[in-house]
């Protein structure tokens, strides 16, 4: 299973209770009626970031990695090994389809869920698509000691991660509804973006 490979992120998990005193001016009573789907490259921390913000909107949380890992009982790694990518591609769009009798989840998806134009489609018929981006060196030191990224092993670089974020780069920004930057901030700052960015345009979604 998927750890939070993200010391500093983890640390700042523990100021939770200030952040949410200090977000006053944030809407954050407000749960979004829609679902809100967060997308990036590996490591630009989708993960911690969902459980984050679910715990601030008061909104329940899916990770489709570890969903597919519960469903098929193996992990991401073991799923590519036994089954390939495509198999694991198919759980992607499973759970997508299977996501469209919730509301008001925060999803977080798996990186190469903009690789399928299906995939996007469903998210946008369920809700708010939210890039979070990060530069190729700052992936790099996030994921760097990550075992359980399957298309990163034996390509764990930043000539690499550059190169396949370069590839999915119209992919990711099609998709998206909001984009928010990761690099030097941290998660609480992160969430408040997001919730000051889905306050913002919500009258024009
Ligand atoms: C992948 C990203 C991974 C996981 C799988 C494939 C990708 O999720 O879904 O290893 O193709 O970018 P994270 O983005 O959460 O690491």
């Amino acid at each position: 299973m998927k750890n939070i490979d993200n010391v500093k992120f983890q640390d700042e998990k523990n100021t939770f209770k200030d952040v949410k005193e200090d977000s006053k001016d944030i809407n954050i009573k407000n749960r979004f009626s829609y679902n809100i789907f967060l997308i990036g490259f590996m490591g630009v921390g989708k993960t911690t970031v969902s459980s984050f913000l679910s715990s601030l909107m008061n909104m329940k949380e899916i990770d489709i990695d570890n969903h597919i890992e519960a469903v098929e009982n193996m992990t991401v790694s073991e799923i590519f090994n036994k089954f390939g990518e495509k198999y694991f591609r198919d759980c992607e769009t499973r759970t997508l389809i299977e996501l469209k009798e919730k509301q008001s989840m925060i999803v977080s998806c798996g990186g190469g869920i903009v690789l399928k134009e299906e995939n996007i489609n469903l998210m946008r018929t369920q809700g708010k698509i939210i890039l979070l981006t990060a530069s190729p060196e700052t992936i790099f030191e996030r994921v760097r000691y990550s075992t359980d990224r399957p298309i990163l092993n034996n390509n764990m670089n930043i000539e690499f991660i550059s190169s396949l974020m370069e590839k999915r780069r119209e992919k990711y920004l099609s998709a998206a509804d909001l984009i928010v930057d990761t690099n030097d901030k941290s998660v609480e700052k992160v969430c408040e973006d997001i919730i000051k960015e889905l306050n913002k345009h919500n009258n024009s979604f």
